[in-house]
């Protein structure tokens, strides 16, 4: 059976973007593959967390995993720092990797942008983030589109490792979703949504209230032409909005934009509010009932058991393959 992997931060809550351009593939996925889907609180220490707060988010992403329909039956959930795999197979390919190519990845770019000096594991995130993928052989990653660029870094290191030492590594492929790849903050739809941005109208969080659903899509940013069509240059607000109209009820953006003829923005959006509220209530229900159970913990502890099994037979063969420690 081929093999999925992808992770998501435990720095804040996840919000519609997260889920219409990963979570939602994690569910689909798992019927023909096996998955394995992290929460990598490694990657969320690159910037200052406070220890309660980053144990809380951990299970908060975790609660949200099956909250949203990933089984723990069929895929492995885990917590990256629990499988010690990860940081060392981070550290065997940041061996393998050059500051130019980092220094050229646009997330760096743009958080480090106007600091003297960054910190050093904002740096080489990337390269942790290649270690999580190859460390299970993985076939394919489902993510949002702002992640390509670490996609294609993981997959020149793993190409690079496969033809200077004996093949090692699987060479993995990003998986990007038509609609929902790359969802919009509403405030300003030349930036994606975000879980860090200040303004918390920005985003829609999985667990936002109705009321908190319906003010941030009323006060969504649009233009004044007052018509509803897909034009992401000419129209970024309404175009965001018809992309997570159009996910959220699988409907083509063609059949959303069609209903909408000749009728105003307010129409508009009062619907998508509805739509919206009625996808992510039943995740809230879930999420509280899972959140607070015992079984939750049972669960990660499994599945980072079974997950260092996995990682455990690709950490020889490199070891191996690099002439690494004792046979
Ligand atoms: P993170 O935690 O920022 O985001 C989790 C997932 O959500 C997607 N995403 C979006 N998709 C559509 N529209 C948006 N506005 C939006 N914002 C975020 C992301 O593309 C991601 O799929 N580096 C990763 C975590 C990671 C990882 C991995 C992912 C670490 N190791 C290995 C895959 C495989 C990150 O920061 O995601």
């Amino acid at each position: 059976m081929k093999r999925v992997f992808s992770g998501v931060q435990p720095t804040g809550n996840i919000h519609l973007g997260n889920y219409l351009g990963a979570l939602k593939q994690f569910v689909e996925l798992q019927e023909d593959y096996q998955c394995l889907y992290c929460i990598v609180d490694m990657h969320a220490i690159t910037v200052p967390q406070d220890p309660k707060e980053l144990r809380k988010h951990i299970l908060d992403v975790a609660a949200l995993y099956l909250a949203v329909g990933v089984d723990p039956e069929k895929s492995i959930v885990f917590v990256q720092s629990d499988v010690p795999g990860h940081a060392e197979l981070g550290w065997i390919l940041t061996c393998s990797s050059y500051t130019g190519e980092l220094s050229r990845m646009t997330q760096f770019k743009s958080k480090s942008k106007n600091k003297e000096s960054a910190p050093t594991g904002l740096f080489s995130y990337p390269v942790l983030m290649a270690a999580d993928i190859l460390l299970y052989d993985t076939d394919v990653v489902p993510v949002g589109t702002d992640q390509k660029q670490h996609i294609e870094l993981c997959r020149d290191l793993a190409i690079r490792v496969n033809n200077t030492k004996k093949k090692t590594f699987v060479v993995p492929e990003g998986r990007y979703l038509k609609a929902g790849a790359r969802i919009m903050s509403l405030d300003d739809p030349s930036k994606k949504m975000s879980k860090s941005a200040e303004n918390i109208h920005s985003r829609i969080s999985l667990l936002d209230e109705p009321s908190k659903i319906k003010k941030s899509i009323m006060k969504a940013t649009t233009d004044s032409e007052g018509v509803i069509r897909f034009d992401v240059d000419e129209k970024p607000g309404i175009s965001n909005l018809l992309n997570m109209y159009s996910v959220l009820s699988n409907k083509t953006i063609d059949d959303v934009v069609g209903m909408y003829e000749g009728k105003g923005y307010g129409d508009f959006k009062k619907d998508l509010v509805e739509i919206t509220v009625e996808a992510l209530k039943p995740i809230k229900e879930r999420f509280d009932d899972i959140r607070e159970s015992e079984e939750l913990i049972k669960i990660l502890k499994s599945g980072a058991e079974r997950a260092n099994a996995i990682s455990e037979k690709t950490m020889a063969r490199v070891k191996e393959n690099f002439g690494l420690g004792l046979k």
